[in-house]
């Protein structure tokens, strides 16, 4: 049914990483990593390796100043260690100032998973809400919302489908005409998610950063196609006969009324205009920012929205234990974040590594840590240390390091970090009714 490179509903394991980021015009993160003061793991060891329109968040982070995480989680089944390499770094950004908002996309587990509402719920809760406050989320200071449950999530939907054709979702997810409405409307309310914060119901215009699996940018590109089109001015540089640059606002489909409030407005400001039929140049100021502010005004004034464009990064996914997908619904595919201790011995012993077929020819040709879920498990989550994880690293190429001793050192070291995850759960359902954490954002 699915045919385009990315697809949100039918994820790969075999993504080339570097393809993606020119196929779809991605960033690379690399760059940015020496503007940032105290980048998280995942941004040192390039498990984050693309971005969108990242640099307003760094200058919020840096400044000190206002912005928003976005993120969704789809409740499908149990919490595991590729949804951790998400939850973390959500914490970390609250803990450099973020603002966060999570929304838990039971409508999207129901309409493509088929899975209850009220299942959704359960483990909406049980595994996403309560695995994030266990990492060290502050509830307190987050919004936790379900889809079905926010009315203007589902006003906002319909809303920005007056945007959206056939032809767009199929160009970008490969729907076909057998596409059923539902999963469409799935899309919808994904940007939704993305942009209801910046409504001027709740924060207004302002800077949000969804941190996802690559697997989530034909949402982002959606999104920023409606945006495209929902912001009814944009602002371009351009350049005049004698190799002056200005700044000119441009409009689509405004009505004579608003063009002429804008007119009296940009007047009022002592801004010197040149005005045509669909577009207003400025002829003496270079300032983006403040025409900027002065067309979000005006706009929210008058009942329209103006959404700044989101900011995005990609993390790479980590390899399921038997080599495919890592998954919710593949029980033998991941270790989850309340896996019983004799389990977790059976799954990890079962687990696929990059070693070779021998003790002998591993001692003489070394092993391949890059195709290695276990050693997946070293960089992610278990070894923060970077002398550490190149040593590892170096042993397993130079033969020196055999399969069975890293399975038996990453099963005790997750057996210990299960067993304090799981106290701490246990510590906050005592404490609290998680239920008394669901504000209506
Ligand atoms: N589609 C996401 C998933 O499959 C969940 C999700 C819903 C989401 N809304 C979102 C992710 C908004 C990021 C931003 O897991």
């Amino acid at each position: 049914m699915f045919s385009s490179d990315i697809n949100p509903w039918n994820v790969s394991n075999t993504y080339d990483y570097s393809k993606l980021i020119t196929k779809f015009g991605i960033s690379p993160f690399k760059p940015l990593l020496s503007k940032i003061d105290k980048p998280n793991i995942y941004m040192k060891r390039d498990i984050i390796f693309g971005h969108r329109n990242f640099d307003p968040i760094i200058d919020c982070i840096n400044n000190k100043s206002f912005f928003v995480v976005l993120d969704g989680f789809m409740p499908t089944g149990m919490a595991h260690f590729g949804h951790k390499l998400v939850m973390d770094q959500i914490v970390w950004y609250q803990k450099n100032g973020g603002n966060v908002v999570i929304s838990i996309a039971d409508l999207e587990a129901n309409v493509v998973r088929g899975i209850p509402l009220k299942k959704c719920f359960e483990i909406g809760i049980n595994e996403y809400i309560l695995n994030l406050i266990a990492f060290g989320l502050n509830p307190k200071k987050t919004f936790f919302y379900f889809q079905s449950k926010n009315e203007n999530l589902l006003k906002l939907s319909f809303d920005l489908g007056i945007n959206v054709n056939f032809n767009e979702l199929s160009s970008i997810y490969g729907f076909s005409e057998s596409t059923h409405l539902s999963n469409m409307f799935c899309t919808l309310n994904q940007s939704s998610d993305i942009l209801m914060p910046q409504l001027k119901e709740y924060y207004g215009p302002c800077n949000v950063v969804i941190p996802v699996g690559i697997d989530q940018d034909p949402h982002i590109r959606l999104t920023r196609d409606i945006i495209n089109k929902k912001n009814l001015f944009y602002i371009e540089k351009r350049i005049d006969s004698k190799n002056n640059s200005f700044l000119s606002i441009r409009c689509k489909k405004v009505s004579e009324e608003l063009m002429l409030s804008l007119e009296k407005e940009l007047l009022s400001m002592n801004l010197k205009i040149k005005k045509s039929k669909m577009h207003i140049d400025i002829l003496n100021c270079l300032n983006i920012d403040l025409l900027k502010s002065i067309v979000k005004n005006l706009l929210l004034n008058n009942g329209y929205n103006f959404f700044n464009e989101p900011s995005s990064t990609y993390h790479k996914f980590m390899t399921g234990l038997n080599g495919g997908k890592m998954s919710s619904s593949i029980l033998d595919s991941h270790v989850s974040l309340s896996e019983l201790p004799l389990n977790l011995k059976k799954k990890i012993i079962k687990a696929k590594t990059g070693g070779r077929e021998t003790l002998n020819e591993q001692r003489i040709f070394g092993g391949n840590p890059e195709k290695c879920p276990m050693f997946e498990f070293y960089l992610y989550h278990l070894c923060n240390k970077e002398n550490d994880i190149n040593e590892i690293y170096d042993n397993c190429i130079n033969g020196k390091l055999f399969c069975g001793n890293c399975k038996k050192d990453i099963v005790e070291k997750l057996l210990v970090f299960l067993k304090n995850h799981n106290e701490k759960k246990e510590m906050i359902l005592e404490k609290n009714d998680l239920t008394k954490f669901l504000n209506n954002f």
